[in-house]
């Protein structure tokens, strides 16, 4: 967010690589004096392995048409046993590279959106790099679940705003197979695995992000966890060994707020619902995504949806459904984009954005590569 309190503080000295400048921190919070900053390029990566509905039926009291009716996931994907979140997230940049060969250059940090990282330490974010020749570029893993990738979208461009980063690769991966309890009904038919890349950087003026809003409420973390050093919450809350849900809870905590911080990022970017073209969400239910729309006025058509086919992978979700309507052409330059996202903390994101197109892997994919 763009709020800076400290009117005092107007210009922050920085360097980087021996470049030093001043970044008037006043002229930041002017939208209309930011640099233009936006996604450079896409590419995601699901699993080969399909996982229908049915196949949840031979082992837990679930049938698979109480999965679609409720949710509107059909099947998932599943990693191998030997494919982790680092991996996902490397094919997704694979990717990428594959359809703009250029898409790393100038890329200084990297961000891994995940729940479901490798290990706590190294950093996903720096095990990719690693592998995807961006060894000495700043890396982290971003944890608020399924808000992560916009979250990192918006992390980036302040990064970049500072002058500590040129471009920035935000990844969002999830290998969530491997940290759901396959036998706990509440939770195993709604996840799948995946990951989607994106690279943030300089667009053409009157392209790209325009503003985002975030948040996060931890009285809300009894709904959805994950334990991991700590065997409660404070509060003396117990978490279980698996990821753990109240899903009456977060669906109505979802509603609430994707309709309450998309009508906000609309608002601060001086637009209306009337103005969106695509409403590119989450990915969690899809009666959430039906009621988030009925809250903007907006008809189901206007929104992104391929939960039906990948179910919930929570931070990779946003950048798959982006860079699907990007590759089929749905998503096109100049329109106008709302994301929205929720997850775990509880917390939430919204940013609107202007699509460009203009560079090979943000076209769709019969034209990518044809020059004019
Ligand atoms: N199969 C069959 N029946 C089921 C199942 C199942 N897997 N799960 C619950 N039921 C039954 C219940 O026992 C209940 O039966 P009853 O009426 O006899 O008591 C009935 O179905 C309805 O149960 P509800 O819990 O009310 O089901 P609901 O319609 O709310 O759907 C669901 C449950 C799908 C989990 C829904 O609440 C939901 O999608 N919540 C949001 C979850 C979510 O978004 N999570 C992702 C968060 S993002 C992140 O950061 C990871």
């Amino acid at each position: 967010m763009w709020v800076f309190r400290n009117s005092v503080l107007n210009s922050v000295p920085n360097s980087l690589n021996g470049r030093s400048k001043n970044v008037s921190v006043r002229a930041m919070s002017d939208p209309s004096a930011r640099p233009s900053l936006g996604i450079t390029a896409l590419g995601m990566y699901v699993p080969d392995r399909v996982v229908p509905n049915a196949e949840f039926e031979a082992r837990i009291d679930t049938n698979a048409d109480w999965i679609e009716s409720r949710t509107g996931i059909r099947e998932r994907r599943f990693a191998t046993p030997e494919q982790f979140t680092s991996d996902l997230g490397v094919l997704a940049v694979r990717n990428m590279l594959e359809r703009d060969p250029q898409a790393l250059q100038g890329v200084d940090a990297i961000i891994c959106a995940t729940v479901s990282p490798d290990a706590l330490m190294p950093s996903t974010a720096a095990l990719i790099g690693m592998q995807v020749g961006l060894v000495g570029a700043a890396a982290f893993d971003l944890s608020t679940a399924c808000s992560g990738f916009v979250y990192g979208l918006s992390v980036a461009q302040g990064l970049i705003m500072s002058g500590a980063a040129r471009r920035v690769l935000v990844v969002g991966a999830e290998a969530l197979s491997k940290i759901v309890d396959q036998d706990d009904r509440n939770t195993a038919i709604l996840f799948g695995d995946g990951a989607g890349a994106a690279v943030v950087g300089p667009v053409p003026a009157g392209y790209g992000f325009q503003e985002f809003v975030m948040g996060a409420d931890g009285n809300g973390g009894s709904s959805l966890y994950l334990r991991c050093v700590a065997p409660t919450l404070p509060g003396g809350f117990d978490m279980g060994d698996s990821v753990g849900m109240n899903g009456r809870e977060v669906f109505k905590f979802a509603v609430r707020v994707l309709g309450e911080s998309g009508a906000q990022v609309l608002a601060k970017s001086g637009l209306t619902s009337a103005d969106v073209h695509w409403v590119i969400p989450h990915q969690a239910n899809v009666r959430i995504i039906e009621a988030a729309m009925d809250r903007f006025g907006l008809p189901m058509e206007r929104a992104v949806v391929n939960l039906d086919r990948y179910g919930n992978t929570s931070s990779a979700t946003v950048p798959m459904v982006l860079d699907e309507a990007v590759q089929d052409g749905r998503v096109q330059d100049g329109q106008q984009l709302l994301l929205i996202a929720f997850g775990g903390g509880l917390s939430w994101v919204a940013g609107t954005m202007k699509w460009w197109d203009g560079a090979p892997s943000l076209k769709p994919a019969q034209t990518a590569g044809v020059s004019a």
